[in-house]
């Protein structure tokens, strides 16, 4: 079937689709053969986008304009950064279409303290549940803890710069995932009965601190990268007109509390894909030329 697109099967609806999951995941599903559509609320990015997937533009903030994307539409992987207002509307015209919802979250019942600091991502994460839980849908909830490509949009500019990499809590661990291995679950869940229910979460194969990571792109790069601690008000001041105060401080409160203990490792993309999920290692070396100078 190499390549060719199954038009006995419903399409899959791909939400975030020009984001770091949503994109991967259309590529896994356009490489098992199945009939792709993608949404973005930007009709600019549309030639961004594999032109084997059909592309429909819509806003999770306007309800009403995901009718014609959702019409026909068999599985909607739903990835949500909008503000929260529209969630319900948006679940209730997903569940008046499509029969299954693989939903993107995070792994905030998890009992261990990085996942159990004040997070209102986990607020919403765990709202959107709650309305996906109360419809019909075959729903399958997959929880990502951190990902390896956060990386690159902390440390990769001051890497490419040649530069130290300063940030907080270097001995925090976490066990990062790569987005390749999350996508290849939430495409597996998406094409294939069995998984109803089922509630995942997914992390990288180890507990590494993060200045063990920055260590780790330097091995990839075959220099030592110089890594420097900063105060998390530093950190602070620094993030203000970047990032959202609130996503600052959960980041520095689970950080904090992630210090000298091991993170969260989890066996569930393992179980699920067969294959040992990939180290950070192997994600810095597929994405050394992004850190590498002069790129
Ligand atoms: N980073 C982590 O470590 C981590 C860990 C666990 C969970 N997560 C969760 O993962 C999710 C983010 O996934 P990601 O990193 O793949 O996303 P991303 O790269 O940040 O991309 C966000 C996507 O959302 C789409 N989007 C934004 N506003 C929209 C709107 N109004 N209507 C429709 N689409 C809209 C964007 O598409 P267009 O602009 O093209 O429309 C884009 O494709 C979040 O829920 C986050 O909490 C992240």
């Amino acid at each position: 079937m190499g390549g060719m697109n199954r038009t006995d099967i419903p399409p899959v609806l791909v939400t975030g689709a020009t984001g770091r999951v949503g994109r991967a995941v259309i590529d896994q599903l356009l490489d098992a053969g199945m009939p792709v559509r993608a949404l973005t609320h930007r009709s600019e990015a549309a030639a961004t986008l594999p032109a084997k997937a059909e592309v429909f533009t819509g806003d999770l903030t306007v309800p009403e304009s995901l009718d014609p994307a959702l019409n026909g539409a068999g599985a909607v992987f739903l990835v949500w950064t909008a503000p929260p207002r529209t969630a319900a509307a948006v679940v209730e015209r997903l569940a008046a279409h499509a029969r299954r919802v693989v939903f993107l979250s995070s792994p905030h019942r998890t009992p261990h303290p990085f996942f159990q600091q004040p997070n209102p991502m986990a607020m919403l994460h765990a709202e959107i549940e709650r309305l996906i839980a109360a419809t019909g849908l075959e729903s399958t909830i997959i929880r990502p803890g951190m990902l390896a490509s956060n990386s690159l949009a902390w440390w990769a500019p001051a890497i490419r710069a040649g530069e130290v990499v300063r940030w907080p809590y270097g001995a925090a661990e976490t066990a990062p995932v790569d987005d390749r291995d999350v996508a290849a679950v939430a495409a597996r869940t998406l094409r294939q009965d069995g998984y109803t229910g089922g509630d995942y979460v997914l992390t990288g194969p180890e507990s590494l601190t993060q200045a063990t990571q920055v260590d780790i792109i330097g091995d990839a790069l075959g220099r030592r990268i110089a890594f420097e601690e900063m105060t998390p008000d530093e950190f602070r001041r620094l993030s203000e007109g970047t990032a959202p105060s609130s996503v600052v401080d959960m980041l520095l409160a689970a950080w904090s509390a992630a210090v000298g203990q091991p993170a969260h490792v989890t066996t569930a993309a393992a179980d699920i894909l067969g294959t040992a999920p990939r180290t950070f290692r192997q994600w810095a070396a597929d994405h050394a030329t992004a850190f590498a100078e002069g790129s």
